[in-house]
């Protein structure tokens, strides 16, 4: 049962690929660890998108998560990816999980049950401020372990109707989850890749949002994350967080000039002239998403002590 004073875990999911679950990962992490708490981010996906390209850790492959889900071996985390910011990398290993789940029948092998022990023992020697999980596309297996284990969700997508249909099929996941005992609380849908200029366009999505989330108890956030392929390219192949690449896009900047002046070659350029929005738009993602699980918890103090 979650008590108050747990681990604060954020699992990201939309069983559609594609739809900026690793790139709201990363850069929450990078935002939260940035401003001196201290933040787990754990990587559940085969693909090891956000620990291996986001944020550029030379992990174990998901052999270490691998082996909590299935004997709750101890997590041992890589520390110090970036000041605060520990990382439980994943990776190919993570597919045995699959096949694992298929036979707990016969072997009594409990994904969920060996996840929550090992992350609380974790989170417990550790004191993160703040876990976040990254799940896979498709994966039904995990995501279901993750749904059991993990405190919120928060669920990205974009506004085309696959991803919105990715939605609804995850929210009826979720629910299964909470029927079978899990206290996870959805905290809202996130629009990803946006056009912050087509303000009809995305009046109409948050309203369909709004209606698939009809009876959830969330609201679709006011933040969103703007299309900005340039900075997302940046981003992936230099592992940079959001805020690491305003810094580096100043510099490039700065060493251009000097370069013109010196005429000089052109090195190797970064293709994001102004990447300032886009990491503004992650700060206010972050702050949005601190802002309701604080509500949350309250809530959850509250509903003990009435
Ligand atoms: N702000 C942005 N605008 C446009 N494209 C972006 C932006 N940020 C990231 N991308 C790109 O969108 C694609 C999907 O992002 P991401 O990998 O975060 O999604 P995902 O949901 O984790 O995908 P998967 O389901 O494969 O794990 C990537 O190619 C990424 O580089
Ligand atoms: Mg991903």
């Amino acid at each position: 049962m979650t008590q108050p004073g747990s681990p604060r875990t954020l699992l990201i999911a939309n069983q559609k690929g594609g739809v900026g679950k690793s790139s709201i990962v990363a850069a929450v992490a990078g935002m939260v660890a940035a401003a001196g708490r201290r933040v787990l981010v754990v990587d559940a996906d085969q693909q090891a998108n956000v620990s291996a390209s986001d944020l550029g850790v030379d992990g174990d492959g998901g052999r270490g998560l691998s082996m909590a889900l299935q004997f709750a071996h101890a997590l041992e985390p890589i520390r110090n990816v970036r000041p605060n910011l520990d990382v439980i990398p994943g990776g190919p290993a993570l597919a045995v999980v699959a096949s694992v789940a298929a036979t707990s029948g016969q072997t009594g092998i409990d994904l969920r049950a060996n996840l929550d022990q090992t992350l609380a023992q974790l989170c417990e020697a550790e004191r993160y401020e703040l876990v976040l999980i990254d799940s896979g596309p498709g994966d039904a297996p995990l995501l279901d372990a993750l749904l059991g284990t993990a405190r919120y969700l928060l669920v990205p997508t974009r506004d085309d109707d696959a991803s919105l249909s990715g939605v609804e099929l995850l929210a009826l996941r979720y629910l299964r989850a909470r029927q079978s005992g899990s206290t996870i609380q959805l905290l809202g849908v996130v629009l990803f890749d946006t056009n912050p200029r087509a303000t009809a366009r995305n009046r109409e999505v948050f309203e369909q949002v709004n209606d698939l989330l009809e009876g959830s108890g969330a609201d679709p956030f006011e933040a969103f994350v703007r299309s900005d392929r340039a900075a997302a390219v940046d981003l992936r192949t230099r592992h940079l967080t959001p805020l690491e690449l305003v810094e580096a896009a100043e510099s490039d900047q700065k060493s251009r000039l000097q370069r013109l002046r010196q005429k000089g070659k052109a090195g190797e350029r970064l293709w994001s002239r102004d990447p300032s929005g886009l990491a503004h738009d992650y700060q206010a993602l972050t702050r949005e998403i601190l802002t309701r699980v604080a509500d949350a918890e309250r809530e959850h103090v509250g509903g003990g002590v009435g």
